[in-house]
């Protein structure tokens, strides 16, 4: 039966919450490398926008650098495009307007040295006009361009000599431990790991930065926060679209490397890593790094026990696919933490693409209580859950059971839910805005630091080690929950998947 659910939050006792006001940042010039690119237009673009629409920052330069040549005037033409269709009805023309003036447009070729000769007089330019010594260059680029623009920067000196200068990098970082482990060498002979900004954007969605909250706002939950009373946890963060047009990233990534490695880890960590002496963001990162480092590896024939990967039916014939590709869009795995809090207590987690429906949520299952106690027909198995919801809805809920109206003992399970968009009344900040703002304020909270990258490659390594010997690979259906082999991984263990 479908638990009853009631609104716990009425809006009449919280509403309106008291918002307290925005972060704000200085000035700054940011050099946006892959400026035209994909993730500039879908959104880091968008989220500048929206951050000067909501006043974060005034004196500002944004330089994107892009291969194309073209003019400042089709670029600020192919950005309103953009950011108009992905902020919506937020978009405004009088601020487009005013934010474009802050907009430039430069077409390099990064691999050429002469490239940051020219790039160095552009900063120092900016920097002067904004009174700013905040320099950020933002690495929106292929991986293999990673490193030379690097190095061109370090030899005009705009890095570790340039002590405000900061870098973000989007992952992927590296392939396999021993890749990210060089990668983070050649980065730190550049920039002192303070000026490192390694994005994952799941720690900047408003959800996933709640369940701290929930977990030490709060003196009821920590308590019960162990192999004590919780039973498992499930993560799942299912995606309803496929490839896209990654076709060729894709198949050097799976889902592994693209999903796994990353996004996925980290939502472990927000749920079992330990409070820190404080929020600041190295004694946090201390102890996300501390779980990724517990989690027992998964090698040899436990692989097999413990991990289901699958292919989506149609992958093969997406663009830039091979016709015979072995690659994971699918995953399912169980880990377990060795540690005292968690030993014992499953994770089961699964990602895919093309699967039902968008859906990223957590549950927290508890232990079962002792139930016949309250009488004979109290076997009704209906422990309490917690469910995060991280997208596309944000939402926390709360499965307890109460007793049946009537005279009969029963306990019904029934729902509490806080909503986000309901109980606050405002849209939350999407990832990258928090991000980019944090970035600009120097907060390496939500980012990983260089111990974190290789830790979670090593959970990972050899899991796609022994995946490169297989000869095969089970497919699913499109718009299904995944292969049967993944429904077995959890029901062998007498506990099942729950849907969003
Ligand atoms: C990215 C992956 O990191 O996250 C994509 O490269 C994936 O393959 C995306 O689609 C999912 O992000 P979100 O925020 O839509 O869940």
């Amino acid at each position: 039966m479908n638990p009853a659910e009631i609104d716990f939050i009425e809006s009449k006792f919280l509403s309106p919450c008291k918002i307290k006001p925005e972060k704000c940042s200085e000035s700054f010039v940011l050099l946006i490398f892959g400026g035209a690119g994909d993730l500039s237009r879908k959104k880091l673009l968008p989220a500048l926008y929206q951050l000067f629409q909501h006043k974060s920052f005034k004196n500002f330069s944004i330089i994107a650098i892009g291969r194309s040549i073209r003019s400042e005037k089709a670029y600020r033409t192919l950005i309103a495009k953009a950011v108009k269709k992905h902020v919506g009805k937020n978009y405004q023309k009088s601020n487009w307007d005013r934010f474009a003036k802050h907009l430039f447009y430069r077409s390099y070729n990064v691999e050429q040295q002469s490239t940051y000769d020219d790039l160095c007089g552009l900063i120092t330019q900016h920097c002067k006009k904004n009174r700013t010594k905040n320099v950020i260059y933002y690495l929106a680029v292929q991986p293999s361009l990673t490193v030379p623009i690097i190095q061109g920067l370090s030899r005009q000196h705009l890095c570790r000599e340039k002590q405000h200068s900061k870098i973000i990098l989007e992952k992927p970082f590296g392939v396999d431990q021993a890749s990210a482990r060089k990668l983070n060498q050649k980065v730190l002979r550049a920039f002192d790991e303070k000026q490192v900004y390694r994005i994952d954007h799941y720690l900047g969605k408003e959800t996933v930065q709640n369940i701290l909250f929930f977990r030490y706002a709060n003196t009821i939950f920590e308590p019960i926060w162990n192999r004590d009373y919780i039973d498992h946890v499930q993560i799942t963060v299912a995606e309803d679209v496929g490839i896209l047009e990654r076709g060729e990233f894709y198949e050097e990534a799976g889902v592994i490397r693209d999903i796994v490695q990353n996004h996925l880890l980290q939502l472990i960590a927000m749920i079992a890593m330990e409070p820190p002496a404080n929020f600041t963001a190295n004694l946090i990162r201390n102890e996300r790094v501390k779980i990724f480092r517990s989690i027992r590896p998964i090698t040899g024939n436990k692989i097999t026990q413990q991990i289901v990967t699958a292919q989506y039916s149609s992958y093969r014939r997406e663009k830039n696919v091979a016709k015979n590709s072995l690659v994971p869009t699918y995953f399912a795995g169980k880990f377990y933490l060795n540690n005292r809090r968690w030993a014992g207590v499953p994770f089961y987690v699964r990602t895919g693409k093309k699967l039902a429906k968008k859906s990223t949520q957590i549950i927290v299952q508890f232990k079962i209580p002792a139930l016949k106690m309250l009488g004979r027909t109290c076997d009704i198995m209906n422990p309490n859950k917690l469910i995060f919801q991280i997208q596309p809805q944000e939402s926390i809920t709360m499965q307890f059971c109460v007793k049946q109206p009537g005279t009969l003992n029963v306990p019904q399970p029934v729902l509490m839910s806080f909503d986000y968009a309901k109980a606050f009344q405002v849209d939350t900040l999407p990832a990258y805005n928090r991000l980019l703002l944090d970035c600009m304020q120097g907060d390496q909270s939500l980012f990983a630091r260089q111990d974190e990258v290789e830790a979670m490659w090593k959970v990972v390594d050899p899991i796609i080690k022994h995946l490169a010997h297989k000869r095969k690979i089970s497919t699913y259906a499109a718009g299904s929950w995944g292969p049967k082999s993944a429904e077995q991984l959890i029901t062998k263990d007498k506990r099942r998947w729950i849907n969003a």
